[in-house]
């Protein structure tokens, strides 16, 4: 049976690149169906909300989502709505691998990196925000359970496994958060007994953007909390070529959803700019994760290659071309 994937195009650059993968997985053969959902901006001034029900219930029938970036108001009473939809569907691993193309001017060129985000807990989770009235005190709550985290961290050791990756490093900051990055760190340490053939380490999280930026080549994978993750891994896309090249996937029991990295971008919306390597990166994911190798690696060769070739890459790569020009160049390829 056919494949339905619901695509959700997004805020500013988002339904350009989104278009622009789609036309990549038709190219290569993909055969899916696709089921168009609102969210963000474009729904809030289409249907008054950020997250209309259509949208919940078609993410939920689907099972698997392919989406832009959205852009949540700053300010006004908002909570993202990328951690509403990731507790909502508890898909609590976010897997965001780096790797190095030939032809796009980053600073390394062996990286090959992927950080396992904790995605539903800890201090980016949103939870216990308050601003007393009269605006002089804030307060946050961060969440660690031994369950979320074993969870988290044992995701990461079965992904390297199945990857054949040699070595985990867990990120963490136990010496001043002792309570929950320390139970983080514990657990860690538990979980990694069970895999003796993987190396296992572990990085205090200010060292660790140190290390990543000195001597990126000893990481392997990455595993931490919520806003450590988030955090280096726009320093990792940094590593080969910024947030044009790093996609991400948030993985439930039941449901994913495949996204870039990056956010809406508002400074080159509209310009035809963007770099659509990220989401499509993300669709190679969603690829495998449906277990179509052979598509993802078609898909992937043709953008290595053209990558590599420099003819038409956009300009976040050394390049002088546009979205659709370096669409083009990979729809030729395929
Ligand atoms: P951003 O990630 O949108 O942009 C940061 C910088 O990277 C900008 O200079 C942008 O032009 C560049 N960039 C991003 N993607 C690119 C691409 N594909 N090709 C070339 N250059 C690219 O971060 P910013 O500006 O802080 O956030 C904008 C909005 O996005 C905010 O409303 C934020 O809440 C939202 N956001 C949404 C995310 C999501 O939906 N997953 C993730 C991060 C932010
Ligand atoms: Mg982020």
């Amino acid at each position: 049976t056919k494949q339905t994937i619901t695509v959700i195009p997004g805020d500013g650059i988002g339904p350009d690149i989104i278009d622009a993968t789609l036309q990549v997985l038709d190219k290569a053969g993909c055969n899916f169906d696709y089921e168009f959902a609102d969210a963000g901006l474009a729904a809030l001034e289409k249907h008054g909300e950020l997250v209309p029900e259509e949208t919940i219930s078609l993410i939920e029938k689907n099972k698997i989502t392919l989406k832009g970036p959205l852009t949540t108001p700053v300010g006004e009473g908002f909570t993202s709505i990328n951690v509403t939809l990731r507790k909502q569907f508890k898909l609590y691993a976010n897997l965001r691998p780096v790797l190095s193309f030939k032809g796009t001017k980053a600073r390394y060129e062996n990286i090959d990196i992927l950080t396992v985000r904790e995605n539903t807990q800890g201090m980016y989770s949103g939870a216990g925000q308050t601003v007393s009235e009269d605006g002089a005190k804030a307060e946050a709550m961060s969440i660690v359970t031994r369950e979320g985290a074993e969870k988290i961290l044992t995701f990461a050791y079965e992904t390297a496994r199945k990857e054949g990756r040699k070595k985990v490093t867990a990120v963490h900051k136990a010496n001043i958060l002792k309570s929950t990055s320390g139970l983080f760190l514990k657990v860690a340490r538990e979980v990694a007994q069970r895999y003796p053939e993987i190396e296992s380490t572990e990085m205090i999280v200010d060292n660790c953007c140190m290390q990543l930026v000195m001597n990126p080549e000893q990481f392997d994978v990455i595993v931490t909390t919520n806003l450590f993750g988030d955090i280096l891994s726009d320093l990792c896309a940094g590593l080969v070529g910024g947030l044009g090249m790093a996609p991400g996937a948030n993985i439930g029991e039941d449901c994913a959803i495949f996204e870039a990295v990056h956010g809406s971008a508002p400074d080159i919306a509209g310009k035809n700019l963007a770099n659509p390597t990220s989401v499509i990166l993300a669709a190679i994911q969603m690829l495998e994760y449906l277990e179509m190798t052979d598509k993802a690696e078609k898909i992937r060769n043709a953008l290595t290659e053209v990558i590599a070739s420099g003819d038409r890459t956009t300009r976040d790569l050394g390049g002088t071309h546009g979205t659709t020009d370096f669409t083009e160049a990979l729809l030729e390829r395929l």
